[in-house]
């Protein structure tokens, strides 16, 4: 009451504090889920695993246990076994390649400067979209811990482009701002962009069939299409440096890297299959269809930038082998959510990215990584 001595009794303002109820607390998200924002309710009752669900649940958010999807908690502990540091990678050896003039061809630098321009953007959307768009919507303790984790792992990926700008002396504003001036790379992050800014709306809930259907399709349009798609062309050409043994310490930041995305794409498709199972009516015949529209759009995005970053062939990759790859790896991501694949029979030019990747062997991938990571040793070329 200190704040209001002095007034005269019986004013307006006076009465009107002296009088006035507790402020009502406002609802937040009101007609979907909980956000984990709301009053704490002293000895409510103990939630049960059957009260979580992934969207639209009511059930205090706050607290991490007990389980309901284990898969979301062990891919947490998988990442963070996983835990590994831009700098720890020497870059000295490439530093000395891009310096000799005679090192890389003008072509070879043309895709290291390229890729490296759609990463060091991409990571950044990526990291917003989990942040402003779609955290608040998944309501359930467990995956917000990956997501969490998950959001850590693109800061340190932005972190491992702008290492390598850094040491290699490019024109920061050259790279950063390519998003912005290189058609081919701003095609794809507005692409993705029209996702984000239709869920960081704050008007924005889920809780009607329209709303929950585009939550899908923004995790379908980010962990399928962008970090299942968009990266795989980059992916294919960085590595191709490491297996010739030129930007070696570049090729394995982006290694490193592949093996988080590959764990985030994983997990996405989890999502994505985990609200299907728990919301069959949103997966329609007309949404899968607009799916496919949307992952095939995709497809043929991915398919330019190929263009763009490889006028011609180099490192003994071409612009063709990139039609059959990315048609392969869609038909891959159709059916991990359950859709049709699209392009029968498509063949995969690289397998040796399936011995790196999630495609054939995550496992076997993912054991003998965290092994190499943990007892200290550097990723070998295989
Ligand atoms: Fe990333
Ligand atoms: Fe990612």
């Amino acid at each position: 009451m200190l704040n209001f001595e002095g007034l005269a009794q019986g004013s307006v303002q006076n009465k009107a504090a002296v009088a006035a109820p507790p402020t009502p607390v406002p609802v937040i998200n009101a007609g979907s889920g909980y956000t984990g924002a709301e009053v704490m309710e002293m000895n409510a009752h103990r939630i049960t695993v059957d009260e979580k669900a992934i969207i639209n649940c009511r059930a205090d958010l706050n607290q991490l246990v007990p389980f309901k999807y284990d898969w979301a908690w062990q891919k947490y502990l998988d990442a963070c076994a996983n835990h590994w540091m831009p700098q720890e990678i020497s870059m000295s050896r490439d530093i000395a390649l891009w310096k000799d003039p005679n090192g890389l061809t003008d072509d070879e630098r043309r895709i290291i400067k390229r890729n490296l321009g759609f990463f060091s953007t991409a990571d950044s959307l990526v990291a917003n979209n989990l942040v402003l768009a779609i955290y608040r919507h998944i309501t359930n303790p467990e995956c917000r811990q990956y997501l969490l984790r998950q959001a850590f792992e693109e800061a340190l990926h932005t972190h491992a482009y702008q290492y390598v700008v850094e040491s290699l002396g490019l024109d920061e504003g050259e790279i950063f701002n390519m998003y912005r001036e290189i058609p081919g790379i701003h095609a794809k992050n507005a692409f993705e962009m029209q996702f984000t800014r239709e869920l960081a709306d704050p008007n924005f809930n889920t809780g009607t069939f329209a709303t929950d259907q585009r939550l899908l399709r923004n995790l379908i349009g980010f962990y399928v299409i962008m970090e299942g798609i968009f990266f795989y062309v980059g992916f294919v050409q960085m590595l191709s440096f490491g297996r010739q043994n030129k930007m070696t310490g570049a090729s394995e930041e982006f290694q490193y890297i592949l093996r988080d995305e590959s764990m985030h794409l994983n997990f996405g498709i989890d999502v994505i299959n985990q609200i299907k199972a728990e919301n069959p009516h949103l997966w329609t015949p007309e949404f899968q269809q607009e799916m496919i529209d949307l992952i095939k759009e995709g497809v043929d995005l991915e398919y330019k930038y190929a263009e763009d970053t490889m006028p011609r062939g180099v490192l003994g990759l071409n612009v063709g082998m990139f039609h059959d790859y990315l048609r392969f790896v869609a038909n891959r991501r159709f059916k991990q959510i359950g859709l049709t694949e699209q392009y029968p029979g498509a063949k995969n030019p690289f397998p040796w990215m399936s011995e790196m990747l999630d495609l054939k062997k995550e496992k076997n991938f993912f054991e003998t990584r965290v092994i190499d990571y943990q007892v200290g040793g550097a990723l070998s070329w295989d």
